[in-house]
């Protein structure tokens, strides 16, 4: 774990509320995985606040650039802070944190399924899936092909790309799981699915895949204090011996089948 002062060489906002932070911190470069994460710091000045750091997935890590990056959606202060942050500021920069996605060999075909924000860790993983011989399949669900995050470099990598819209404006009309429904024969030919959106279409994908008899991995998100184990403040329920994990020490990744959805409540 690297405590990093890393310097702002773009923060862009590629889709309306969503923005893509590259960073400079060659020492975190050279070890994140896909699907760690790091904290921010969302403050530039003396006082932090938000007082919280806030947990972002690495959408890149290029170990020859030293550059990190993250995708992320606005949602409350710290993300509306961290918008504001320019090309040669410092955000200070915890990482890499956590358990990442876990390529499973054979080296076959992979199915990528992400609902909004979440491609940002999936993007990383199937770059790196594909420089490893890996087949990719992706299926991509959004509000409207206004907010579809699907960057070029992901289609270039990919052998199929399904995409979903709540308005039909790109791809089915309809949600990620409906196109799950849809093109289950393809889903059905991965050796494995890596997983990441809102928590209810990722329930959705884990049923079907498991019905599928497709092990699958899903990346969860939870409020977050310390990130490294002590607070337990960022558990979630699992079918693990204790009945609870932390998502920032043995997650954020976890096989798809040992979550228990839809109940968060504290231990
Ligand atoms: C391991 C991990 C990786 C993450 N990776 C990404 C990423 O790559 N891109 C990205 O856009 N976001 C990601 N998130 C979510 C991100 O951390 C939160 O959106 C952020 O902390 C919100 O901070 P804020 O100060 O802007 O909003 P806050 O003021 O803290 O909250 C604003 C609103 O958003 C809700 N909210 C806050 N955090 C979450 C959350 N984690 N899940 C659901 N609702 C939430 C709050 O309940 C509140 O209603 C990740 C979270 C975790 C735990
Ligand atoms: S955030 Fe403190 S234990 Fe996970």
């Amino acid at each position: 774990m690297i405590t990093c002062e890393a310097k702002v060489v773009s923060n862009r906002e590629v889709k309306p509320g969503c923005f893509l932070l590259r960073l400079i911190c060659p020492q975190i470069a050279q070890s994140a995985l896909p699907g760690q994460f790091a904290l921010l710091r969302c403050s530039s000045g003396h006082v932090a606040d938000p007082l919280l750091r806030r947990p972002l997935s690495f959408q890149d890590a290029n170990e020859q650039t030293g550059e990190i990056a993250f995708l992320y959606q606005v949602r409350g202060k710290g993300t509306q802070q961290l918008s504001r942050f320019g090309v040669g500021q410092t955000v200070s920069t915890i990482g890499p944190l956590g358990e990442g996605f876990q390529l499973k060999l054979p080296v076959g075909p992979i199915a990528i399924i992400a609902g909004g924000v979440g491609i940002a860790p999936l993007a990383y993983l199937a770059r790196v899936a594909y420089r490893q011989g890996y087949e990719i399949y992706t299926f991509l669900g959004a509000r409207s092909k206004s907010s579809l995050l699907a960057d070029p470099g992901l289609v270039t990598v990919s052998t199929g790309f399904f995409t979903a819209t709540d308005d039909g404006t790109c791809g089915l009309k309809g949600n990620l799981v409906q196109l799950l429904q849809t093109e289950m024969q393809t889903l059905a030919r991965c050796c494995s699915a890596y997983i990441c959106g809102p928590e209810a279409a990722m329930q959705a994908a884990v049923s079907l895949c498991t019905d599928l008899g497709v092990p699958c991995q899903v990346s969860l998100e939870s409020m977050m204090a310390c990130g490294v184990g002590a607070c337990l403040g960022c558990t979630c329920r699992t079918t693990r011996s204790t009945n609870y994990s932390r998502v920032c020490t043995q997650g954020p990744v976890f096989d798809g089948r040992e979550v228990v959805f839809g109940d968060n409540t504290e231990p």
